[in-house]
């Protein structure tokens, strides 16, 4: 195509039209194609998403968890443009400023001695690849320093390679990560995951696994995962357990206070590496840095994402120095083109000034109080809302149609099937101007880390009315 064509056709017309074209020619995520529906968007700011055709509407999904400090903090936009103006991205064979210190800044802020090391990618499941890798190496080292001579007779494949995970579980859509998910996003990889995924069953204790009630339970959910690891093979071949700290896209479950101290120990116990996905739950959500600073354990590996490039891709896998040490004489086999991207870390480390000098967490444990307070009233007036959870700006309120048999209007298996819940969200995005997303357990609450008190009694306010629709389907 000729230039003089070519700038006809990125004319102002296709600018005005770029809904449809976007409708068009984008492949959108995670949907059959036919009927994607693109809102046109003039602008975003705050907590709230300004269309062509004059509406305000506000982002209860912080744009995939993504944007927790609002669309458009002035100080991280200007941190970016100063950034813009010395250098976007060089490898990383030379040092920048924003890269250098977001790396220390992550390697202090997280649990756990500061003596780590940090690998930088552009997306969640970029930065779990890189913690599965580096907890099998770790393994895999281990073996080599006891020599063949202590190997174990069992040792068929070359190195312990297992990962346990849980069923209640997303951790990307590669095929690594998506491997040791338990969501069924899962199935659209298979049969080709990767070799050794097992899966555990859920702290989940509205649904338990072993029909028991917590408190008094012994909490057999975490031990069972010290059975799976003896019958797996123990250190011979378990590498890895990755967990969410805090279950996110599979329905906001935090475990009992007792689970991951447990864990941890069963993790020692087994020389296994804890992996802590805080792809969703880093960088406040939860009311901490981290959601597993609520359960004060040190995981091994951490993984971020989402939030931590504020407007920027960026994910970041935190290696101990436990683990980092194995690659100090061998190669880590890991990489993406833009790793480290300067403007990247220049974001994300605006973004973690302004979760300090903004006292933000507080803010989190304070609004996050007052949302869960009013969320909770929501419990009593509605016969569909089975429980209320969350903790911080992270809550769910997971819906039933019989509260007393629990049965749920959508089950985990039916993930792209229409249901009352995709209802409630079609009518909070027409009738109240709230994006919520739809395919959830029930209403997901996750606004912007800056919601306001009169955006929370807005919400709730809203949902109040929305789960009529639920109430109705439901029988007592
Ligand atoms: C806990 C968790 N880990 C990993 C991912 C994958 O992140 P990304 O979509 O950036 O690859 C997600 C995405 O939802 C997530 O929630």
């Amino acid at each position: 195509m000729d230039s003089e064509r070519r700038n006809e056709r990125l004319s102002a017309k296709d600018d005005d039209d770029f809904r449809s074209l976007q409708q068009k020619y984008l492949m959108q995520c995670w949907a059959a194609q036919r009927h994607y529906d693109p809102v046109a968007v003039e602008k975003a700011d705050g907590c709230w998403i300004y269309t062509t055709d004059g509406r305000k509407i506000f982002d209860l999904r912080s744009a995939h968890e993504c944007i927790n400090l609002g669309f458009r903090h002035p100080k991280i936009l200007q941190a970016m443009r100063d950034q813009m103006e010395r250098v976007v991205y060089v490898t990383d064979d030379f040092a920048t400023r924003p890269t250098a210190l977001l790396a220390r800044t992550l390697a202090e802020i997280t649990p756990g001695d500061p003596n780590k090391r940090v690998w930088f990618g552009q997306s969640g499941a970029g930065a779990v690849e890189a913690a599965i890798k580096g907890a099998r190496f770790y393994k895999y080292h281990q073996m080599i320093k006891k020599g063949p001579e202590n190997l174990s007779p069992d040792m068929q494949y070359p190195y312990p390679y297992k990962i346990i995970s849980r069923y209640r579980s997303w951790h990307g859509s590669t095929a690594g990560a998506a491997s040791v998910s338990g969501d069924p996003r899962r199935w659209f990889i298979e049969p080709l995951t990767i070799p050794g995924v097992k899966h555990a069953p859920d702290a989940y204790c509205y649904r338990c696994p072993f029909d028991k009630t917590y408190p008094g339970c012994d909490i057999d959910c975490v031990e069972y995962i010290d059975k799976m690891i003896e019958l797996e093979g123990g250190s011979n071949k378990v590498a890895a357990v990755i967990i969410e700290p805090i279950v996110g896209s599979n329905g906001i479950i935090p475990p009992p206070g007792e689970y991951y101290p447990r864990l941890r120990e069963i993790c020692d116990k087994w020389d296994v590496v804890l992996i802590a996905d805080e792809t969703m739950t880093g960088l406040g959500r939860t009311g901490e840095m981290f959601a597993i600073e609520h359960y004060d354990i040190v995981p091994d590996i951490i993984v971020m994402g989402k939030a931590l490039g504020v407007y920027c891709p960026l994910s970041a896998t935190v290696f101990s120095s436990r683990i980092a040490g194995v690659f100090d004489d061998n190669v880590f086999g890991h990489g993406q083109s833009f790793s480290g991207h300067a403007l990247g870390c220049a974001a994300a480390l605006a973004g973690i000034n302004v979760l300090n000098e903004e006292k933000i967490l507080d803010r989190v444990r304070e609004m996050g109080q007052y949302l869960g307070d009013r969320l909770k009233t929501l419990e009593q007036k509605h016969r569909s809302v089975g429980e209320v959870r969350g903790i911080g700006l992270f809550w769910t309120l997971e819906l039933v149609r019989n509260r007393e048999t629990k049965e749920p209007f959508r089950k985990q298996t039916d993930k792209y099937a229409r249901n009352v819940l995709t209802e409630i969200a079609e009518y909070l995005l027409r009738e109240k101007n709230i994006y919520i997303p739809a395919d959830k357990f029930g209403i997901w609450i996750v606004p912007p880390l800056i919601v306001k008190k009169q955006e929370i009694d807005f919400i709730v306010d809203s949902i109040d009315e929305a789960l009529k629709i639920a109430d109705d389907e439901a029988t007592e």
